[in-house]
């Protein structure tokens, strides 16, 4: 596992001009700390709890529908989950998903299980992923969505997840848009320590997509270095990079690039924790219901 990491980090890193055009027209003024701090992570971190309900009322002082969780299809022994939730002071329907535990440990271990692609989206995307939104959306989440897109068919959609759950996150807003055909200037995915979730076909066609898309990285967090580019894996945009702790009031940067050299990638070490720790917070910080600070 060792040797793979290194090869990872030193052996490939080739600069890929895909669809830079596209990339540089895209609006990055609307990313927000304020927005991505107390409004989404709360949201994603929500879905590690057996009941959301303090994460989202602090995030959105809103009402969770359900939480799904069950069996992921790929692999039994774990499971995966997500849930809907909607508010009416901030307009919006909410889908949050995780997959497995908060363990990053556990994101490493499975880099053998996420080699495999599935066709997707233009392009395609990690089996595991797919497999994963896929049983909780068949679940009862698509259920609830239904159900809440026609009690509130003005509301925006806002997607969000952490780690495994985020790039579930970012194969449900796909799903959602070539599915729903929703207003996409009323549709918001935001991830936390996201993978690379599938290959540079779906990165570019997931960005024509998608005009907000954001994807938070913390500083040296490893999961976001995974899988490789060398196993034909590739980000999509935009790279909000935090080369910092993410305390309140600390800079970060908005990447130009799908994969850019002057934000995460172009770093050569990884800390493992770092993935376990976006924005600031302390371990027992969604226990105590995702407080805002
Ligand atoms: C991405 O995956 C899809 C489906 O497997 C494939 O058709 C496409 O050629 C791939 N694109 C790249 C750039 O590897």
């Amino acid at each position: 596992m060792h040797f793979l990491l290194l090869a990872g980090f030193f052996g490939f890193s080739m600069a890929m001009p895909f669809d830079q055009a596209e990339i540089r027209t895209r609006d990055r003024s609307k990313y927000s700390d304020d927005f991505a701090r107390n409004t989404f992570f709360p949201l994603a971190m929500g879905a590690y709890e057996s009941d959301p309900q303090a994460c989202v009322t602090s995030g959105i002082q809103g009402k969770v529908k359900r939480l799904i969780n069950v069996q992921c299809d790929v692999d039994k022994k774990d499971t995966c989950a997500g849930f809907t939730a909607s508010s009416d002071s901030l307009k919006a329907i909410v889908l949050a998903f995780r997959g497995t535990s908060r363990d990053s440990q556990l994101v490493i271990e499975i880099l053998d299980a996420i080699k495999e692609m599935t066709p997707f989206g233009g392009g395609g995307v990690a089996y595991y992923f797919y497999k994963g939104f896929m049983s909780v959306w068949n679940g009862g989440l698509k259920d609830d969505f239904l159900t809440l897109r026609q009690q509130y068919p003005d509301y925006e959609i806002w997607v969000t997840g952490h780690s495994l759950g985020a790039s579930m996150a970012a194969i449900a807003a796909d799903y959602l848009a070539i599915n729903y055909k929703p207003d996409m200037t009323k549709f918001k995915l935001m991830t936390f320590g996201e993978p690379r979730t599938g290959n540079a076909s779906y990165a570019t066609a997931h960005d024509a997509r998608l005009p907000f898309s954001f994807r938070v990285v913390h500083n040296h967090d490893i999961v976001p270095q995974l899988p490789f580019q060398w196993m034909g894996y590739h980000h999509h945009s935009v790279e909000v990079w935090y080369p910092n702790k993410m305390a309140v009031g600390q800079p970060f940067k908005i990447c130009a690039q799908q994969e850019d050299q002057s934000c995460q990638d172009g770093q050569l070490d990884v800390w493992i924790p770092d993935h376990d720790d976006y924005f600031d917070i302390a371990d027992d910080w969604v226990g105590k219901g995702c407080p805002r600070k």
